[in-house]
């Protein structure tokens, strides 16, 4: 048995350390990885905490929900670029921000040739996440004017872009700093409106009825709270908002009145709830988009050695690389 490095989880609550531990065997039809890129997530960094949804998780265990690398052995050609899911942090078991990784094959996503290991990290499940909420629960259309709450995240700067290739005819970015908003116009946006200190539901929803210009077909919400209280007062009559996350809170101020004049749909879009040929699908669309120089993302590449360092870091999308 041979050494990785690795992060590692001593207890929930605390920060992962950099250190090693053994590759265990492969089983049966899994792959071994050699990674290249492991992102640190909002889910990774819940999970450590052992207030996730999915309970305490057994520690030690080396976090990360995905990653990307090139295959050493197994049912997929050697020096394939893949990327990968885990269940770290949600299950027993370890994750993707070590050195090598055995994965289960279902977990596995050949990418295209030339892919960008670092990149399509960064973009990974935030990315699926936006594309298949948008198409799946969202019914994106051709033609649909689209309103993007949280631009400045992974999930809102590939929601957008997703939104515009997708053939949306009106794209309006909702995010807190100016350079969000900034990075969101040049991504495509037609409309970037700020999300202000202290907003309340109406001031909010005044700002974004004036950016959207005319009523929005599709909300995409990684935020809930006031910004998606507001944005319900965008919609079209029969309008859709799809949250997929509470970055801005757990509850929201929505009004019976929005709800029930304009008839919105409102749905809740989890990952967990794809199947894999599904979850194959939206990524291989992700990991397309990249290589034709339609998708991007805001991140940084940092070596696993200092995952410590940066575990908590805000901005732009930690990549951590072994
Ligand atoms: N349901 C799923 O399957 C799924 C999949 C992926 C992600 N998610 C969830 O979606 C959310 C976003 O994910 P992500 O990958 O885009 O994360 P991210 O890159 O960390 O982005 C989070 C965004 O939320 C914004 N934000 C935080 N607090 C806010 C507030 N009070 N008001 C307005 N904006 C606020 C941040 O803006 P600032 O830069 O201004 O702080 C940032 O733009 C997370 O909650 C994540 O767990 C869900």
């Amino acid at each position: 048995m041979s050494r990785t490095s690795a992060a590692l989880l001593d207890q929930p609550g605390r920060v992962p350390r950099f250190g090693e531990l053994d590759v265990p065997g492969p089983a049966g039809d899994q792959v071994v990885i050699r990674v290249a890129a492991a992102p640190i997530t909002p889910l990774d960094r819940l999970c450590a905490t052992g207030r996730s949804y999915f309970g305490v998780p057994v520690t030690p265990y080396v976090p990360g929900v995905q990653g990307v690398g090139t295959v050493e052995t197994g049912p997929i050609p050697a020096g394939t670029t893949v990327w990968f899911a885990t269940t770290a942090g949600m299950q027993p078991g370890d994750g993707s921000m070590r050195s090598v990784v055995v994965a289960d094959r279902r977990d596995v996503v050949e990418l295209p040739a030339g892919s960008d290991p670092v990149l399509i990290a960064a973009l990974g499940l935030s990315a699926v996440a936006a594309w298949s909420a948008m198409t799946g629960p969202g019914g994106l259309s051709a033609g649909d004017r689209v309103l993007v709450l949280g631009a400045g995240g992974v999930v809102g700067q590939a929601g957008l872009q997703l939104a515009r290739s997708a053939g949306a005819a009106r794209v309006i970015a909702a995010a807190r700093s100016a350079a969000d908003l900034d990075r969101a116009r040049r991504l495509g946006a037609d409309a970037a409106v700020a999300i202000e200190p202290g907003d309340d539901v109406d001031t909010l929803a005044a700002r974004l009825i004036d950016g959207a210009g005319g009523p929005v077909d599709l909300v995409l919400d990684p935020l809930f709270g006031v910004p998606a209280a507001a944005a319900l007062r965008t919609l079209r009559p029969g309008g859709r908002l799809v949250n997929l996350g509470s970055s801005a809170g757990e509850t929201a101020p929505i009004d019976s009145s929005t709800v029930r004049s304009r008839q919105v749909q409102i749905h809740g879009y989890t990952n967990n709830a794809l199947t894999v040929e599904q979850r194959r699908a939206a990524l291989t669309h992700v990991a397309t988009e990249v290589l034709g120089g339609r998708l991007t993302v805001d991140h940084h590449r940092v070596p696993l050695a200092e995952v410590a360092q940066v575990w908590d870091r805000p901005g732009s999308r930690v990549v951590l690389v072994p």
